[in-house]
């Protein structure tokens, strides 16, 4: 759904303009934890971007930026003007709050006390954002400046203090401005998500109603109406969460006029079975499996260099779905008009980085999730029905769409599939029938285990060496396979697991044991950086 169509609807909108904190998208999610519905757009955005979206209060994040330097970002001209002529709350946050004390006339001077990380202030008026009772007088929060505000503007005061002297909160209570030099979103912030709630409860008179039942009932109607009753839909699965979730809702939109398909491209895991199951008998989705096993591998024979795989598997995986939507059309006598897609919000907000960042296209995972790339002359228009929601907040909508929660708590895979964890050739041998294998025993002993929610991803990689070993009183050539386990917020940086030596000693027993063709059993204890979460 298009952001205004859900914005406009909601009077309660929570518009935070992003001046490049990192914190930015925190705030966005605490905001609708409290189930108030909140979007985040770049900081420098039109007027017009802003009006149409109707917010109800407008946040101004932190960011790098000190607002003497050059081309410091800066909300548009006529901003403050509309914000006070339609009795819009406007909360700055760090950077933010300095941009207001400037703009309105106040002095912000380059700071000499700089204040980085946990500190304390002291509430010196009980009013306006602390005018809560259950606020205490003296507060930890976090800090994270080097400016600061030394003259407010007219009509501003001061309500705290760090315990430096340096000014922590302000407030024009009759102009409906305030200001909060720490970040009151992360948790160091200790009463930090307090003061927000009372801000958008108790000051700016919100109510809470945005909740993910509403947005997929929404979202459901937006489709039926944005479809037309002789349009065909595509969706391909790939087997993970989002495009599952996706599919689920525009399913429940416009039923069997979807047609879903999940390739078998022969480098997926032990699973085929399993994930059609689901798709199948829980979920009811119709959808064609197609075994290209045979077309994929053939086309990675003797491939040994990483890019090089995943252009093959790309281009292939672009062939088998334009194959498929030629089919559909002979079937049903129309092409497809929409094609499904399973992004994201944060896909969304970072392909628009904020200003100053220095980033033009900003490094997500996706970036490199080129898989699913499709054929330009098939001018699909798309639907996109998870664009406004996060991780967990798509989980939140396929559980009551009643997807197994199994299923819903899926580790990523990556849509080279195994081809990206067997070094070199992946026709060599039997390396796909065994490091399926290996990965099946070790996916099930971590779910085993009960380890498999800590863990961000997990696998096994083929290694294509042979080592000598023993083995039943015989000496054994056979290769070798690496464990890989990772915790990560993001997959932008990780950790390796660790593991319990039981847990190892277990579960490299059994690979040796059961698994024909292994000998030997590593784990892979780096982190990323240096190294990356897949082996190519
Ligand atoms: P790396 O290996 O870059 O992985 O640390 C970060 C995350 O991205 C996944 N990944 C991919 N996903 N196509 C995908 O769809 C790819 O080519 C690809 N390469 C890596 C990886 O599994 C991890 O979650």
């Amino acid at each position: 759904m298009e952001p205004v169509t859900q914005a406009k609807k909601s009077s309660n909108l929570v518009l935070i303009l992003d001046y490049g904190s990192q914190y930015t998208h925190l705030i966005t999610r605490r905001i609708r934890s409290l189930s108030i519905f909140s979007l985040c757009i770049n900081g420098t955005s039109s007027l017009s971007s802003i009006t149409e979206l109707n917010p109800r209060v407008i946040i101004l994040s932190g960011g790098p930026h000190s607002v003497h330097s050059e081309g410091a970002p800066c909300f548009p001209s006529g901003f403050i003007e509309y914000v006070e002529e339609k009795g819009i709350h406007v909360l700055g946050i760090c950077y933010g709050l300095q941009l207001l004390v400037q703009k309105l006339g106040g002095v912000v001077k380059i700071g000499e006390k700089h204040e980085y990380g946990r500190m304390e202030i002291e509430v010196e008026k009980n009013e306006g954002l602390f005018g809560n009772k259950g606020i205490g007088e003296k507060q930890l929060v976090w800090m994270s400046h080097g400016d600061e505000a030394v003259k407010l503007p007219e009509g501003f005061e001061v309500v705290g203090r760090s315990n430096q002297g340096a000014v922590a909160a302000v407030e024009n209570r009759e102009r409906r401005f305030y200001g909060l030099q720490y970040h009151p979103e992360v948790t160091h912030s200790v009463e930090g998500m307090e003061t927000l709630r009372h801000f958008l409860f108790d000051i700016c008179g919100l109510t809470a109603g945005w909740n993910m039942e509403d947005v997929l009932e929404e979202e459901i109607k937006v489709i039926k109406a944005m479809v037309g009753p002789e349009d065909h839909v595509i969706c391909a699965l790939s087997g993970g969460v989002d495009s599952t979730v996706a599919a689920t809702v525009v399913h429940k939109a416009i039923g069997d006029r979807l047609h879903c398909v999940f390739v078998d491209n022969g480098l997926l895991r032990q699973e085929r079975e399993r994930v059609m199951a689901t798709f199948e008998s829980d979920l009811h989705l119709p959808v064609t499996c197609v075994d290209a096993t045979e077309e994929f591998l053939s086309k990675l024979k003797g491939v040994t260099e990483p890019e090089m795989k995943r252009k093959i598997i790309g281009k292939e995986f672009i062939n088998i779905f334009d194959i498929f939507a030629h089919d559909l059309e002979k079937k049903v006598g129309k092409k497809p008009t929409y094609l499904v897609q399973g992004t994201l919000y944060p896909d969304v907000i970072e392909s628009c980085p904020p200003p100053g960042s220095g980033r033009t296209h900003s490094h997500t995972i996706k970036s490199h999730h080129n898989v699913g790339g499709l054929p330009k002359d098939m001018k699909l228009k798309l639907i996109e029905p998870l664009k406004l929601l996060f991780k967990d907040e798509v989980r939140a909508m396929g559980k009551i769409m009643n997807i197994p929660v199994a299923f819903l708590q899926r580790h990523p895979f990556p849509g080279p599939g195994l081809a990206v964890r067997i070094p070199g050739d992946v026709t060599a041998g039997n390396s796909l029938d065994i490091l399926r294998q290996v990965d099946e025993i070790f996916i099930q002993s971590i779910k085993d285990a009960g380890i498999y929610d800590e863990i961000w991803q997990a696998f096994a990689v083929f290694l294509p060496v042979k080592t000598v070993g023993v083995q039943g009183d015989q000496r054994t050539h056979s290769h070798a396979v690496a464990l890989r386990a990772v915790t990560s917020q993001d997959g932008m940086t990780a950790d390796w697991y660790y593991f319990d030596f039981k847990f190892l000693d277990d579960v490299s027993r059994k690979i040796c044991n059961s698994v024909r063709g292994v000998n030997r059993v590593l784990l892979d204890i780096t982190s990323k950086p240096p190294s990356t979460i897949e082996w190519e």
